[in-house]
């Protein structure tokens, strides 16, 4: 159905709503940058103009009513859209794809938070990606409560009055409690491909641990290059 990409590496980053990885994934873009590489920064829901599109009703606080399998296709036609535009393209020019959530979003946010469950998040992967995966997850495990209150007192300082949160922000603590146990199923289940940090250490012992697993994941023979 789809083609798997050849060449390049898509690593992906998730985790509850200010675990940090942003900061993360622009502190591993720098230095692989810095070495000469070829590396795309990109996000989900987005990433595209269409996406970008999903993702404002998405987010919005004020779309209410979102019904839960209504706002799992809708990640899914976003996530669709930009595998075909720019993920797979990139990837299959060997470019370096960092992507600020992905699939695994899906399955702790609409699968665990709105308790769809796994399988109906990962029925409708197959049939849109078929057996399209990361190569690498980088899963910031942090506590529930000082994440969301990071991330809520985040977007107060920067978002224009009436957009302070985002739709899910607004979610209570057990609807968080279990977006983080999903992460931690799927963390368990993909051994190879998950990484799991703890994200509640300093930036910057959290940034080496990324880099490092990135080297020995998939830069190792091309170091010298
Ligand atoms: P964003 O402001 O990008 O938050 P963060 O910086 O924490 O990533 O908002 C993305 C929100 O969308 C976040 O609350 C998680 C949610 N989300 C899902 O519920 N399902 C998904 O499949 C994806 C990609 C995101």
């Amino acid at each position: 159905m789809v083609r798997k990409p050849t060449r390049g590496c898509f690593i992906t980053i998730e985790g509850l709503d200010g675990c940090g990885k942003s900061t993360q994934l622009e502190k591993l873009a720098a230095v692989l940058r810095a070495e000469g590489r070829d590396v795309v920064v990109t996000r989900e829901p987005g990433g595209t103009p269409m996406g970008e599109k999903v993702r404002a009703i998405l987010l919005d606080s004020r779309t209410s009513g979102l019904e839960a399998h209504a706002e799992m296709a809708l990640m899914f036609a976003a996530r669709a859209q930009h595998a075909a535009e720019v993920i797979r393209p990139a990837l299959e020019k060997g470019r370096i794809v960092l992507c600020d959530r992905f699939t695994d979003s899906t399955e702790a946010y609409q699968g665990g938070g709105r308790r769809l469950g796994s399988e109906a998040v990962l029925t409708m992967h197959r049939i849109l990606l078929g057996d399209f995966q990361p190569d690498l997850t980088i899963l910031m495990d942090s506590e529930v409560a000082a994440s969301v209150e990071r991330a809520r007192r985040r977007n107060r300082g920067n978002a224009p009055a009436g957009t302070d949160e985002n739709r899910f922000e607004r979610e209570n603590r057990a609807f968080f409690e279990r977006v983080r146990q999903a992460y931690v199923e799927i963390a368990r289940r993909d051994l190879d491909r998950v990484l799991r940090v703890d994200a509640r250490r300093p930036v910057e012992v959290v940034h080496r641990e990324i880099v490092q697993a990135v080297r020995s994941r998939f830069l190792r023979s091309s170091r010298t290059a």
